[in-house]
């Protein structure tokens, strides 16, 4: 069920896709410290093209702008932040110091609620993952925020947007993911918590489309996917997986912004 078209779309990724904005964008992007379609996160398309021009003269074709708005769109926005999404029952909120014990202890590193990656994380790797997801909120205003339950949990999960930081048919693209702990599943904090996530993706951030992966055997993930109104688009062979392994096939889901919006009526 892989989709041919989009194969061919994304082939070559960052200097393929930079080629097909107008002659020569790859370098002229490059020179502006564009490199990576990631580069593009948080940009805004008419800032950008005024940088070009002052870097190279070479023609740009009147549709660069919204060529550019367009891949933007794909990568996000940046956003004043850090910041907090209240629901009715869940919270999403930046990183504390205490959360990366908790998520390592309650998550990462436990080995039935990391049964469909991999392995478990170590101290350290766990550690390191956090950090990652705290810098990305930090840095561009959005991320895997940490999933609070007042009254219940501080630190339940974490859930949110993430740039596909891998290259595949369907890259650049946002993805939504979601870690919940075992004592606190079913009870809807990954519903809630996604749908929060998604309303801010689509709304303040400007995304055109999320995405969501997961192996076959996680019935929990891709329910939530379907429930959530995303549609199965394809599969691919995930990159950091090793090949032969059984997660190394992924099923692949993804929701645009006018479904989500016109769900929501
Ligand atoms: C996937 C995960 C985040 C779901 O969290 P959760 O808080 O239990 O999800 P929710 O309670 O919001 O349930 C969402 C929907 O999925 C369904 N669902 C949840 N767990 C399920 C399971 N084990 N089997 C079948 N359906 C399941 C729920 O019934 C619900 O659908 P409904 O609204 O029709 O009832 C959780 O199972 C988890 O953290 N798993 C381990 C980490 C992981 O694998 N993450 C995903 C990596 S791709």
């Amino acid at each position: 069920m892989t989709d041919p078209a989009g194969r061919i779309a994304g082939a070559g990724m960052g200097e393929a896709r930079f080629g097909a904005l107008w002659p020569g964008a790859a370098e002229s992007l490059a020179a502006v410290g564009v490199e990576e379609e990631t580069d593009l996160i948080g940009l805004d398309a008419a800032d950008l093209l005024r940088r070009l021009a002052g870097a190279d003269g070479r023609p740009m074709p009147p549709e660069a702008e919204a060529r550019l708005a367009a891949l933007i769109a794909r990568v996000g926005a940046k956003v004043p932040g850090p910041v907090r999404i209240d629901g009715p029952r869940v919270r999403l909120r930046p990183w504390r110091s205490a959360d990366v014990r908790a998520i390592g202890e309650g998550i990462n590193g436990d080995p039935v609620a990391m049964r469909h990656f991999v392995a478990p994380l170590t101290g350290a790797e766990n550690e390191a993952w956090c950090l990652r997801m705290r810098r990305g909120i930090e840095e561009r205003g959005w991320g895997f925020w940490v999933v609070e339950v007042p009254g219940v949990a501080e630190a339940a999960g974490v859930v949110g947007l993430l740039p596909i930081s891998f290259e595949s048919w369907f890259t650049p693209a946002v993805e939504i993911g979601w870690r919940i702990r075992n004592d606190l599943q079913r009870r809807g904090y990954a519903g809630e918590a996604a749908r929060l996530a998604l309303d801010h993706g689509f709304g303040l951030l400007g995304l055109e489309r999320v995405v969501a992966f997961t192996a076959p055997e996680n019935t929990a993930s891709w329910t939530l996917m379907e429930r959530l109104g995303m549609r199965r688009v394809g599969d691919f062979e995930h990159p950091r997986v090793p090949e032969g392994h059984r997660l190394r096939t992924q099923l692949l889901y993804e929701v645009r912004r006018g479904e989500w919006l016109s769900r929501k009526g």
